[in-house]
């Protein structure tokens, strides 16, 4: 038995360990050593387009990296946070990598019907979740949760769950994440903090595949 979670672009994505009592969950041990090992699991979980999600977060969670299989997306800019595309999932999923220097953060923001996946490469960074604005009258964003993501760990959202704003709080340390988005998406929506205004905005690469895409 299965739960349903999203259907988009034809993806499903179930939770099978909550739900089935003799699901094999063998793959708890398995442990991509590589960027290219999570890779190479990412792409054979959707050769189908039904996605265990357990699975997902299992191999994320799971992943050990070096700087050294980091450093083609690694860019840092003074003015903003830089995000680069990994890998295209074939159109399924988008792998990135983003970079924040000392004090960057993003604006709170939705995903646009898509799952995502965090997980903390370097650093510390904090994640407050806030409940999506009721858009009848002028209110500041409701905080629902805020913890602290060190080196390793794993976060999960899509917009059932609610926003989030992802901030580097260091004043003297730089933040790398990696992230997973299923399906990719290229907008989402941002959310002021004091009056709950939306605005759409477009998402862009600093890099895709270790090319630069524009002039910097
Ligand atoms: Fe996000």
């Amino acid at each position: 038995m299965t739960e349903t979670l999203n259907k988009s672009n034809e993806i499903q994505l179930i939770h099978k360990k909550s739900f089935d009592d003799n699901n094999n969950t063998s793959y708890l041990s398995i442990q991509p050593n590589s960027l290219d090992e999570l890779i190479e699991l990412l792409h054979n979980a959707f050769s189908t387009n039904e996605i265990d999600i357990d699975y997902i977060y299992t191999i994320m969670n799971n992943y050990k990296g070096t700087i050294n299989e980091w450093l083609p997306y690694i860019k840092f800019q003074s003015d903003h946070y830089t995000r680069s595309l990994v890998d295209n999932g074939n159109g399924k999923f988008n792998l990135m990598i983003l970079c924040w220097a000392e004090n960057q953060g993003s604006s709170i923001h939705d995903h646009t019907n898509s799952h995502c996946f965090l997980k903390c490469l370097q650093g510390t960074l904090i994640e407050t979740r806030y409940a999506w604005p009721t858009f009848e009258k002028t209110e500041s964003m409701h905080i629902f949760n805020r913890v602290e993501l060190t080196e390793g760990q794993v976060t999960y959202i899509n917009d059932s769950i609610g926003l989030h704003r992802i901030e580097n709080p260091s004043h003297t340390e730089k933040v790398i994440t990696l992230h997973l988005y299923i399906p990719p998406f290229d907008h989402c929506n941002i959310f002021n903090e004091h009056t709950s205004c939306m605005n759409e905005i477009k998402m862009i690469f600093h890099s895709i595949r270790e090319q630069l895409t524009r002039n910097e």
